[in-house]
């Protein structure tokens, strides 16, 4: 690629990518998209389709322009509904507000109530969710340093009153014994939070919530900029009792037991939260397992950290119910949603948080110009009532469509053993993974693994040959994952799988040069 600092010529938004792209064979311009298919430009002027997997990242589960919220928006705006009125009432809100809590409650069969917290994007929700749970993190530290300092105030008058003295191993006097605990409290307050999120999180990337995305090429040069995450292994039970052991800190309080004061630790709140998606995205396309998230749910109550879960990819049915972590019996303190929830027009995006942890004041503290409008409030409103009508069949179609992708994936697997290492994933959410052909006998296939990009050469080859969009995930570029609509036909799973077949034989049989990187 050319030089970093300068541009090739002619594309002012953002040229390099479109460079990266085009080696690929990825820059086709597309000029319609309807359900799971995109149309280019063919060089006649006439129109090529190509049938569309990546799905808007998980953005259209019910499929490109689908004609119920189309023709809903066109109303919306044919009728002149303000989109813009921000503090006013905004009874559609409560809405969405109202719809996401029934369907929710439904589906972990209680009663708990969730507020609603808008936002326009995945990442800007995560980052709602952090900054609510910081402003909670920080209000408990300070009751608790008022609670302590209550009891030092007691313990004082104790003290001067001669009801309590200061036995000769713990101070000198009052006085100093007070300074120090106060110097100690100081420097533990001021310690930075800290987030924990497993092992091949992705939670976005702006400057907060990049911090808990694991991939080190899209946080580390931002490190700086916000709180850190402790990142926890998926697979190693105990791990994350390992790491709060290694960074808790205490509060030093004061109480008179017999007559004598003595120093005790009161645990500090110190961890803003523990961020998770249920079934990881773009990293790869892995569902936690049940005992990790167990263990999650268990030791952050044990701890009173608040569980956010992101089901900003995962959610919205795609899993074949509505929150992927219904799956898991995992319940979340927040929850964050996006995506499909913008009925892939509109960017909406949500944060809901568990009434009893909800701080009121949030909502004088947070804002954001286009979270909240109408529009994107009323579109997300008419996604779940699609997704909610006929008791639910886009739910049992996500499931059902995703088994039968997920079979013909495991029988492309079982044929081409030494080409895909693994099939995995959930629903319309499924992953293929390669072998590492980076150590390959043949030059050309080693180099396209070398790149860092293989499962994007991959990609433009099944783009060139077979006019199916795929994508792989962008911090496991090794694995294509699959995120179409729910209107998914057999004959497009078929498609698919001749597509599969197609590159697996070549990395199996050829030296790959069908895949190098486009002049
Ligand atoms: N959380 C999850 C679980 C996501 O998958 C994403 C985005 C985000 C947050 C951020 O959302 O892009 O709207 O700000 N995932 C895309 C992906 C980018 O490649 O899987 P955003």
């Amino acid at each position: 690629m050319s030089d970093e600092r300068t541009a090739p010529e002619g594309d002012l938004a953002e040229p390099f990518l479109l460079a990266v792209l085009a080696s690929g064979g990825l820059d086709a311009e597309y000029v319609r998209a309807e359900g799971n298919t995109l149309y280019r430009r063919g060089e006649d002027g006439e129109e090529i389709p190509v049938l569309d997997y990546v799905g808007g990242y998980g953005s259209l589960m019910l499929g490109h322009s689908n004609p119920e919220i189309i023709a809903y928006a066109k109303t919306l705006l044919d009728q002149r509904t303000p989109v813009h009125a921000q503090f006013s009432r905004h009874p559609y809100a409560g809405d969405v507000a109202a719809a996401l809590n029934r369907i929710i409650q439904r589906e972990r069969g209680d009663d708990e109530q969730y507020y609603a917290i808008f936002a326009n994007s995945g990442a800007e929700a995560v980052e709602a969710a952090m900054k609510h749970a910081e402003l909670d993190r920080g209000l408990r530290v300070t009751e608790l340093t008022e609670e302590i300092a209550g009891h030092i105030d007691d313990v004082r008058e104790q003290v001067a009153a001669g009801a309590a003295t200061v036995p000769a191993h713990v101070a000198d006097s009052i006085d100093d014994l007070v300074a120090e605990v106060r110097t100690r409290n100081e420097a533990q307050s001021a310690r930075p939070p800290l987030f924990l999120t497993p092992e091949g999180a992705f939670h976005g990337k702006l400057a907060g919530s990049v911090q808990l995305t694991h991939n080190e090429g899209y946080r580390l040069p931002f490190k700086a900029l916000a709180a850190q995450a402790r990142f926890v292994p998926r697979d190693q039970p105990g791990a994350l009792r390992k790491i709060i052991d290694e960074e808790r800190g205490h509060l030093l309080d004061l109480v008179v037991e017999g007559g004598r004061v003595r120093v005790v630790e009161r645990d500090a709140p110190l961890f803003t939260a523990f961020v998770l998606e249920p079934v990881q995205g773009e990293g790869g396309i892995h569902e936690l397992s049940r005992e990790f998230t167990q263990e999650v749910q268990q030791v952050c109550a044990e701890h009173g950290i608040p569980v956010v879960v992101d089901e900003i990819q995962s959610g919205m049915g795609r899993t074949g119910t509505f929150l992927a972590a219904t799956h898991l019996g995992l319940r979340g303190d927040y929850y964050t949603l996006a995506k499909s929830l913008g009925g892939g027009i509109a960017k909406a995006a949500v944060t809901l948080v568990r009434k009893p942890l909800y701080r009121g004041q949030f909502e004088l503290a947070h804002s954001s110009t286009f979270a909240k409008d109408s529009f994107s409030c009323l579109i997300a409103l008419k996604v779940l009532e699609i997704m909610e009508a006929d008791d639910g069949e886009v739910y049992r179609r996500a499931a059902e469509r995703g088994e039968r992708l997920l079979a013909m994936l495991r029988a492309v697997r079982a044929d081409f053993p030494g080409v895909v290492s693994d099939v995995r994933g959930r629903g319309l959410m499924l992953g293929l993974e390669f072998h590492d052909q980076s150590a390959a006998d043949a030059q050309p296939l080693r180099q396209v693994a070398g790149s860092g990009f293989f499962g994007y050469f991959v990609a433009g080859h099944i783009l060139r040959t077979h006019r199916i969009r795929v994508f792989p995930t962008s911090s496991a570029v090794n694995t294509l994952r699959f995120e179409p609509s729910v209107y998914l036909t057999d004959g497009e799973i078929d498609r698919l799988e001749a597509a599969l077949r197609d590159v697996c034989a070549i990395i199996r049989d050829t030296d790959g040069q069908a895949l190098a990187p486009v002049a």
